[in-house]
């Protein structure tokens, strides 16, 4: 059974989640404007993983015996943005969905909530790997300077990606 606390801040993340997902969405397709696929796969392919994490936290509630409440998702604003400036920005909001997730498992913890921990356990290492997979394309954005073949092969190498 879920303290009320925690099941209203699991609900806010299942928002963020969705945002996430949203945000993702929205830079695949400024992607796809810009004439470069590889890239927007990626980011078609992260938003599809955020909703997969909205849904593992709708579950979890339920299992709880808890109920889900859904809110309004924000309007993703990414304005006119160049590659690099896309990634940077997916960088920023991993990292404040990392914050977010410490919350919670901060909460559980101070709650004593302990099947929420076992829980959370996966988000957290979930987080730190798509911290470091986003900073792994940034740096190789970095290294290939303003060449555009270089961001063609960077392209090429994500369009691969098959989950
Ligand atoms: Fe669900 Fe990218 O955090």
């Amino acid at each position: 059974m879920l303290k009320p606390k925690m099941e209203k801040m699991l609900n806010e993340q299942i928002n963020k989640e969705f945002y996430a997902s949203y945000l993702y969405l929205d830079m695949a397709a400024k992607c796809s404007e810009m004439g470069r696929p590889g890239f927007a796969k990626w980011f078609k392919l992260q938003a599809k993983e955020e909703i997969e994490h909205a849904m593992k936290i709708y579950s979890y509630i339920h299992e709880q015996g808890g109920n889900v409440k859904l809110d309004a998702i924000d309007k993703p604003n990414v304005g006119e943005s160049a590659i690099k400036d896309l990634f940077e920005k997916a960088l920023e909001h991993e990292k404040y969905v990392t914050k977010s997730i410490n919350e919670l498992m901060d909460e559980a913890v101070k709650s004593n909530d302990y099947a929420t921990q076992i829980f959370l356990q996966w988000f957290i290492m979930e987080q730190l790997e798509e911290e470091s997979s986003v900073q792994e394309i940034i740096d190789s954005l970095n290294n290939m300077g303003d060449s555009k073949a270089g961001l063609y092969v960077i392209g090429r190498k994500l369009y691969k990606r098959k989950e």
